[in-house]
């Protein structure tokens, strides 16, 4: 059996290396080459896996049923008002319980400190499908697409627009895993967490990435190959703030005008969704530089990638 350097879960890419990050994007690729040519890649046969959302999906959510299925694997959606956590059973139980039935659990919900329990609690893989702090499977994607679009790492600058949070997380890290440039887009106030600055900071001085959160978007955008929007609001968080971060944010929009600053052969990526006339405008979404169904696509690679390397692992 193949021995993968992957660890036993996927919580986010604090937890792993450059070189455990590479080889997930070296599996994606080769699940991707197969899914393109119609190669059977059935690798999970009579696997099966529990799925937790306790916030809304459509990427996440069914990119994995699509994989799972692809790879010979079940996937049952659990709902979270179904499960006797709802009536207050631990989560150290509840996993201990689902660990005895399944292969595997994808979980979405709010605090990071929620999947790490479970998966102390459980011998088979935890996977993060997003929480506050970081969204994995999204920034492996991320990675791919980059790589895909832009043939390598070396050199490249991401200029991120969008709400300083879990996504932002996860491609900080991955970016400062492997030598790219990232400038954060933000207005005063909206600052990425210390323990996902100090791990950007210790990678960049070894894959030399420069990183910077900025409130001048044109010094973001000056020179960036990769302009990556995202909402302004985040799921179930911060949405009481709505109307205030719209007013805040509103400078930082990704319109023609700031496509035009960036690197003439930049693409644009954004992890969706997206608010049109918020975050990105419709020409830029529909127009030739976008790559964002390219992008969602390689949610469903990039899924398989993680399951495989995990569940084989383990
Ligand atoms: N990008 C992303 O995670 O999308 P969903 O919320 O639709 O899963
Ligand atoms: N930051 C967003 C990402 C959605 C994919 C959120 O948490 O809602």
């Amino acid at each position: 059996m193949k021995h993968y350097l992957a660890g036993k879960d996927y919580l986010g890419l604090l937890y792993y290396t450059s070189e455990q990050m590479n080889e997930l994007i070296e599996i994606a690729q080769d699940l991707k080459r197969k899914w393109v040519m119609g190669e059977p890649h059935a690798y999970l046969r009579d696997k099966a896996y529990a799925m937790v959302f306790e916030k809304k999906s459509t990427r996440t959510r069914n990119s994995f049923h699509a994989a799972a299925t692809a790879l010979g694997a079940q996937s049952f959606y659990l709902r979270p008002d179904e499960l006797q956590t709802s009536r207050g059973e631990s989560i150290a139980d509840t996993g201990r319980i689902l660990d005895r039935y399944f292969d595997g659990l994808y979980i979405r919900t709010f605090g990071q400190e929620i999947v790490e329990e479970f998966a102390q609690n459980m011998k088979h893989p935890v996977i993060n499908a997003l929480t506050a702090l970081e969204h994995p499977c999204q920034a492996l994607c991320d990675l791919l697409t980059i790589k895909e679009k832009k043939g390598d790492f070396k050199g490249v600058k991401i200029c991120y627009a969008g709400d300083v949070y879990n996504v932002c997380n996860s491609l900080l890290l991955g970016a400062t895993m492997f030598g790219m440039d990232m400038s954060i887009a933000a207005p005063k106030g909206y600052d990425v967490p210390p323990v996902i600055w100090e791990r950007a900071l210790k990678q960049a001085e070894v894959s030399g990435s420069k990183i910077e959160v900025t409130q001048n978007f044109d010094q973001a955008l000056r020179g960036a190959d990769v302009v990556y929007g995202n909402t302004w609001h985040s799921m179930g968080e911060n949405e009481e703030e709505k109307d205030k971060r719209i007013k805040d944010w509103m400078p930082y929009q990704i319109n023609s005008s700031a496509m035009t600053k960036a690197d003439k052969n930049a693409v644009f990526m954004h992890c969706l969704p997206g608010y049109i006339g918020e975050d990105m405008t419709e020409d830029v979404k529909e127009g030739p530089q976008s790559v964002i169904f390219d992008q969602g696509e390689n949610r469903m690679h990039a899924v398989k990638a993680i399951l495989v390397a995990t569940t084989i692992r383990s």
